[in-house]
Protein backbone atom coordinates (compact mmCIF):
# COMPACT_ATOMS: atom_id res chain seq x y z
CA UNK A 1 0.00 0.00 0.00
CA UNK A 2 1.26 3.20 -1.08
CA UNK A 3 2.14 5.99 2.06
CA UNK A 4 -1.03 8.01 1.93
CA UNK A 5 -3.77 5.67 0.52
CA UNK A 6 -6.17 4.68 2.41
CA UNK A 7 -6.30 1.53 4.25
CA UNK A 8 -9.17 -0.78 3.63
CA UNK A 9 -10.41 -3.39 5.63
CA UNK A 10 -10.88 -7.00 3.67
CA UNK A 11 -13.68 -8.44 2.98
CA UNK A 12 -13.26 -11.66 5.27
CA UNK A 13 -16.58 -13.71 5.27
CA UNK A 14 -16.61 -15.58 8.47
CA UNK A 15 -20.00 -17.92 7.93
CA UNK A 16 -17.83 -19.59 5.30
CA UNK A 17 -15.12 -22.06 6.63
CA UNK A 18 -11.55 -21.04 5.14
CA UNK A 19 -8.36 -23.27 4.95
CA UNK A 20 -6.21 -20.80 6.44
CA UNK A 21 -7.96 -20.28 9.56
CA UNK A 22 -9.08 -23.85 9.97
CA UNK A 23 -5.41 -24.46 10.02
CA UNK A 24 -4.41 -21.67 12.34
CA UNK A 25 -7.46 -23.19 14.43
CA UNK A 26 -5.57 -26.60 14.46
CA UNK A 27 -2.77 -25.35 15.49
CA UNK A 28 -3.80 -23.66 18.58
CA UNK A 29 -3.92 -19.85 16.94
CA UNK A 30 -6.94 -17.33 17.39
CA UNK A 31 -7.44 -15.99 14.01
CA UNK A 32 -10.19 -18.35 13.34
CA UNK A 33 -14.11 -18.11 13.82
CA UNK A 34 -16.81 -20.25 14.98
CA UNK A 35 -17.90 -21.42 11.64
CA UNK A 36 -14.16 -22.87 11.04
CA UNK A 37 -13.95 -24.49 14.93
CA UNK A 38 -17.51 -25.87 13.49
CA UNK A 39 -15.64 -27.79 10.56
CA UNK A 40 -12.59 -28.51 12.58
CA UNK A 41 -15.06 -30.74 14.86
CA UNK A 42 -16.48 -32.02 12.27
CA UNK A 43 -13.06 -32.97 10.17
CA UNK A 44 -11.70 -34.22 13.92
CA UNK A 45 -14.57 -37.36 13.43
CA UNK A 46 -13.18 -38.62 10.48
CA UNK A 47 -9.48 -37.70 11.51
CA UNK A 48 -9.12 -37.49 15.23
CA UNK A 49 -5.36 -36.69 14.15
CA UNK A 50 -5.54 -33.38 12.48
CA UNK A 51 -3.64 -31.44 15.04
CA UNK A 52 -1.29 -33.60 15.33
CA UNK A 53 -0.78 -33.36 11.38
CA UNK A 54 -0.58 -29.70 11.33
CA UNK A 55 2.22 -29.63 13.84
CA UNK A 56 3.89 -32.26 12.21
CA UNK A 57 3.92 -30.42 9.10
CA UNK A 58 4.96 -26.71 10.85
CA UNK A 59 7.85 -28.49 12.05
CA UNK A 60 8.55 -30.19 8.46
CA UNK A 61 8.35 -26.73 6.96
CA UNK A 62 10.85 -25.38 9.65
CA UNK A 63 13.27 -28.39 9.67
CA UNK A 64 13.05 -28.07 6.00
CA UNK A 65 14.02 -24.29 5.20
CA UNK A 66 16.66 -24.61 7.92
CA UNK A 67 18.53 -27.37 6.19
CA UNK A 68 18.27 -25.52 2.82
CA UNK A 69 19.68 -22.48 3.70
CA UNK A 70 22.27 -24.24 5.99
CA UNK A 71 23.21 -27.13 3.72
CA UNK A 72 22.29 -25.84 0.21
CA UNK A 73 23.03 -22.40 0.29
CA UNK A 74 19.58 -21.46 -0.37
CA UNK A 75 18.92 -17.25 -0.43
CA UNK A 76 15.65 -16.95 -1.61
CA UNK A 77 12.00 -18.48 -1.59
CA UNK A 78 8.53 -18.64 -2.60
CA UNK A 79 6.48 -19.74 -0.31
CA UNK A 80 3.13 -20.66 -2.29
CA UNK A 81 0.29 -20.91 0.07
CA UNK A 82 1.95 -19.26 3.44
CA UNK A 83 -0.79 -19.40 5.91
CA UNK A 84 -1.72 -17.42 8.81
CA UNK A 85 1.92 -16.26 10.73
CA UNK A 86 2.56 -18.42 13.25
CA UNK A 87 5.75 -18.69 15.47
CA UNK A 88 8.97 -19.01 13.19
CA UNK A 89 7.63 -18.19 10.00
CA UNK A 90 9.94 -19.07 6.49
CA UNK A 91 11.95 -15.71 7.05
CA UNK A 92 12.40 -15.79 10.79
CA UNK A 93 14.03 -19.04 10.23
CA UNK A 94 16.42 -18.77 7.20
CA UNK A 95 17.11 -15.19 8.48
CA UNK A 96 18.41 -16.47 11.74
CA UNK A 97 20.80 -18.61 9.44
CA UNK A 98 21.56 -15.93 7.05
CA UNK A 99 20.38 -12.32 7.97
CA UNK A 100 20.03 -11.95 3.40
CA UNK A 101 17.68 -14.55 2.94
CA UNK A 102 14.72 -13.20 0.93
CA UNK A 103 11.44 -14.45 1.13
CA UNK A 104 7.85 -14.09 -1.10
CA UNK A 105 4.79 -15.29 0.81
CA UNK A 106 1.85 -15.81 -1.69
CA UNK A 107 -1.11 -16.75 -0.17
CA UNK A 108 -5.14 -15.24 -1.67
CA UNK A 109 -7.31 -15.71 1.62
CA UNK A 110 -7.70 -11.96 2.96
CA UNK A 111 -6.82 -12.88 6.70
CA UNK A 112 -3.66 -14.41 5.99
CA UNK A 113 -3.17 -11.65 3.85
CA UNK A 114 -4.24 -8.95 6.42
CA UNK A 115 -1.73 -10.48 9.17
CA UNK A 116 0.94 -11.05 6.62
CA UNK A 117 1.58 -7.81 5.51
CA UNK A 118 2.03 -6.52 9.39
CA UNK A 119 3.83 -9.72 10.71
CA UNK A 120 5.42 -11.44 7.82
CA UNK A 121 6.32 -8.45 5.33
CA UNK A 122 8.74 -7.31 8.75
CA UNK A 123 11.98 -6.43 6.26
CA UNK A 124 13.36 -5.46 3.14
CA UNK A 125 13.63 -8.44 2.64
CA UNK A 126 9.92 -10.17 2.76
CA UNK A 127 7.38 -9.21 0.91
CA UNK A 128 3.55 -10.61 0.89
CA UNK A 129 1.73 -10.69 -2.30
CA UNK A 130 -1.85 -11.62 -2.88
CA UNK A 131 -2.01 -13.80 -5.57
CA UNK A 132 -3.30 -17.75 -6.29
CA UNK A 133 -0.29 -20.06 -5.86
CA UNK A 134 -1.88 -21.03 -10.00
CA UNK A 135 -0.90 -17.91 -11.35
CA UNK A 136 2.84 -18.70 -11.85
CA UNK A 137 3.63 -15.88 -14.30
CA UNK A 138 1.85 -13.12 -11.83
CA UNK A 139 3.81 -14.69 -9.09
CA UNK A 140 7.37 -14.34 -10.91
CA UNK A 141 6.56 -11.17 -12.60
CA UNK A 142 5.00 -9.55 -9.42
CA UNK A 143 7.22 -6.28 -8.83
CA UNK A 144 7.85 -7.29 -5.16
CA UNK A 145 9.32 -10.84 -6.32
CA UNK A 146 11.38 -9.34 -9.28
CA UNK A 147 12.94 -6.92 -6.67
CA UNK A 148 13.24 -9.57 -4.31
CA UNK A 149 14.17 -13.14 -5.88
CA UNK A 150 17.43 -12.13 -8.10
CA UNK A 151 19.17 -14.66 -10.95
CA UNK A 152 21.78 -16.65 -10.05
CA UNK A 153 20.97 -17.05 -6.39
CA UNK A 154 19.86 -20.38 -4.98
CA UNK A 155 16.20 -20.45 -4.82
CA UNK A 156 13.81 -22.29 -3.28
CA UNK A 157 9.35 -23.01 -4.07
CA UNK A 158 7.48 -24.32 -1.59
CA UNK A 159 4.57 -26.26 -1.97
CA UNK A 160 4.19 -27.20 1.84
CA UNK A 161 0.45 -28.73 2.62
CA UNK A 162 -1.29 -26.64 -0.41
CA UNK A 163 -1.25 -29.03 -3.68
CA UNK A 164 -4.59 -30.36 -2.00
CA UNK A 165 -6.16 -27.42 -1.69
CA UNK A 166 -5.92 -27.47 -5.90
CA UNK A 167 -8.76 -29.62 -7.73
CA UNK A 168 -7.88 -31.87 -10.66
CA UNK A 169 -8.50 -29.54 -13.12
CA UNK A 170 -6.91 -31.42 -16.13
CA UNK A 171 -5.80 -27.80 -17.78
CA UNK A 172 -2.91 -25.55 -16.71
CA UNK A 173 -4.27 -25.39 -13.24
CA UNK A 174 -3.73 -28.66 -12.96
CA UNK A 175 -1.47 -28.82 -9.42
CA UNK A 176 1.02 -31.14 -11.62
CA UNK A 177 1.01 -28.20 -14.44
CA UNK A 178 1.25 -25.83 -11.71
CA UNK A 179 4.63 -28.23 -10.15
CA UNK A 180 5.98 -27.81 -13.57
CA UNK A 181 5.59 -24.61 -14.84
CA UNK A 182 6.84 -23.13 -11.53
CA UNK A 183 10.17 -25.97 -12.02
CA UNK A 184 10.51 -23.95 -14.90
CA UNK A 185 11.03 -20.35 -14.10
CA UNK A 186 13.13 -22.03 -11.26
CA UNK A 187 15.25 -23.43 -14.15
CA UNK A 188 15.06 -19.93 -15.75
CA UNK A 189 16.68 -18.45 -12.81
CA UNK A 190 19.86 -20.79 -12.51
CA UNK A 191 21.02 -24.36 -12.01
CA UNK A 192 20.74 -26.25 -8.69
CA UNK A 193 17.43 -24.29 -7.59
CA UNK A 194 14.84 -26.37 -5.30
CA UNK A 195 10.96 -27.32 -4.88
CA UNK A 196 9.43 -28.56 -1.38
CA UNK A 197 6.02 -30.28 -2.13
CA UNK A 198 4.47 -32.20 0.69
CA UNK A 199 0.29 -32.61 0.74
CA UNK A 200 -2.21 -34.75 2.34
CA UNK A 201 -2.07 -37.92 1.42
CA UNK A 202 -3.92 -40.90 2.80
CA UNK A 203 -4.08 -44.69 1.50
CA UNK A 204 -7.29 -44.94 3.05
CA UNK A 205 -10.35 -44.43 0.63
CA UNK A 206 -13.04 -43.67 3.05
CA UNK A 207 -10.65 -41.25 4.74
CA UNK A 208 -10.03 -39.44 0.95
CA UNK A 209 -13.64 -39.81 0.00
CA UNK A 210 -14.95 -38.36 3.68
CA UNK A 211 -12.40 -35.73 4.31
CA UNK A 212 -12.75 -34.38 0.67
CA UNK A 213 -15.96 -34.13 0.82
CA UNK A 214 -16.16 -32.14 3.71
CA UNK A 215 -13.70 -29.84 2.50
CA UNK A 216 -15.19 -29.63 -0.64
CA UNK A 217 -18.09 -28.52 1.06
CA UNK A 218 -17.42 -26.68 3.40
CA UNK A 219 -15.20 -24.08 2.17
CA UNK A 220 -18.03 -24.01 -0.92
CA UNK A 221 -15.65 -25.80 -3.77
CA UNK A 222 -12.17 -23.91 -2.29
CA UNK A 223 -10.60 -27.03 -1.78
CA UNK A 224 -9.36 -29.95 -3.80
CA UNK A 225 -8.15 -33.56 -2.69
CA UNK A 226 -6.83 -35.81 -0.49
CA UNK A 227 -4.58 -37.86 -2.64
CA UNK A 228 -2.71 -41.67 -3.06
CA UNK A 229 0.91 -41.41 -2.67
CA UNK A 230 1.58 -41.98 -6.30
CA UNK A 231 -0.05 -39.17 -7.17
CA UNK A 232 2.32 -36.92 -5.10
CA UNK A 233 5.26 -39.09 -6.50
CA UNK A 234 3.85 -37.79 -10.20
CA UNK A 235 4.41 -34.10 -9.52
CA UNK A 236 8.43 -35.02 -8.80
CA UNK A 237 8.39 -36.90 -12.24
CA UNK A 238 11.79 -35.73 -13.95
CA UNK A 239 13.55 -34.37 -10.48
CA UNK A 240 16.30 -35.51 -8.94
CA UNK A 241 14.39 -35.87 -5.28
CA UNK A 242 16.99 -35.33 -2.05
CA UNK A 243 17.72 -37.93 0.48
CA UNK A 244 15.40 -39.39 2.10
CA UNK A 245 13.24 -39.50 -1.48
CA UNK A 246 9.29 -39.20 -0.50
CA UNK A 247 8.63 -39.83 2.89
CA UNK A 248 5.57 -38.85 5.79
CA UNK A 249 7.49 -35.17 6.34
CA UNK A 250 8.10 -36.34 9.87
CA UNK A 251 10.51 -39.00 8.38
CA UNK A 252 12.39 -36.24 6.48
CA UNK A 253 15.47 -35.67 8.44
CA UNK A 254 14.29 -35.60 11.76
CA UNK A 255 16.12 -34.07 14.33
CA UNK A 256 15.44 -36.73 16.82
CA UNK A 257 15.58 -40.37 15.87
CA UNK A 258 12.96 -41.82 15.92
CA UNK A 259 10.24 -39.50 16.26
CA UNK A 260 8.11 -40.71 19.01
CA UNK A 261 5.45 -42.67 17.89
CA UNK A 262 2.16 -40.64 18.94
CA UNK A 263 3.36 -38.38 16.04
CA UNK A 264 2.18 -40.44 13.64
CA UNK A 265 -1.22 -40.16 12.40
CA UNK A 266 -2.98 -43.31 11.59
CA UNK A 267 -5.48 -42.36 9.04
CA UNK A 268 -3.38 -39.74 6.80
CA UNK A 269 -0.09 -38.16 6.52
CA UNK A 270 1.74 -34.81 4.90
CA UNK A 271 4.03 -36.72 2.33
CA UNK A 272 6.21 -35.39 -0.14
CA UNK A 273 10.27 -34.24 -0.12
CA UNK A 274 12.31 -32.09 -1.59
CA UNK A 275 13.54 -32.28 -5.34
CA UNK A 276 16.80 -29.97 -7.01
CA UNK A 277 16.14 -29.04 -10.49
C1 LIG B 1 -2.82 -25.62 5.25
S1 LIG B 1 -2.31 -23.97 4.97
C2 LIG B 1 -0.56 -24.22 4.79
C3 LIG B 1 0.25 -23.09 5.32
C4 LIG B 1 1.77 -23.26 5.25
N1 LIG B 1 2.22 -23.54 3.89
C5 LIG B 1 2.26 -24.34 6.17
O1 LIG B 1 2.61 -25.41 5.66
O2 LIG B 1 2.30 -24.13 7.38
C6 LIG B 1 -2.85 -23.73 3.27
C7 LIG B 1 -2.69 -22.27 2.79
O3 LIG B 1 -2.82 -22.26 1.36
C8 LIG B 1 -3.58 -21.12 1.01
N2 LIG B 1 -4.19 -21.38 -0.31
C9 LIG B 1 -5.14 -22.30 -0.63
N3 LIG B 1 -5.43 -22.27 -1.94
C10 LIG B 1 -4.64 -21.28 -2.46
C11 LIG B 1 -4.47 -20.77 -3.77
N4 LIG B 1 -5.14 -21.27 -4.81
N5 LIG B 1 -3.56 -19.78 -3.95
C12 LIG B 1 -2.85 -19.27 -2.90
N6 LIG B 1 -2.97 -19.71 -1.63
C13 LIG B 1 -3.86 -20.72 -1.42
C14 LIG B 1 -4.61 -20.98 2.11
O4 LIG B 1 -5.14 -19.66 2.17
C15 LIG B 1 -3.76 -21.33 3.33
O5 LIG B 1 -3.17 -20.18 3.86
Amino acid sequence: MARGEKWEAPAIDVHTPSVARMYDWLLGGVENYLSDRAACAKLLEIVPSSPTLARNNRAFLRRVVKTLVRDYGVEQFIDHGSGLPTQENVHQVAQRLNPACRVVYVDRDPIVLAHGRTTLDENANTAVIEADMRDTEEIFGHPDTERLIKRGRRTAALFVSVLHCLPDSGDDRDPAVVVRRTAARLRELGPGNLMVICQLVSDDPEVRRKVTELMVGSTHGNWGRVRRRDEVRAYFAGFTVLDPGLVDVVDWRPETAPPPVDRRPPEWVEWGGVARL
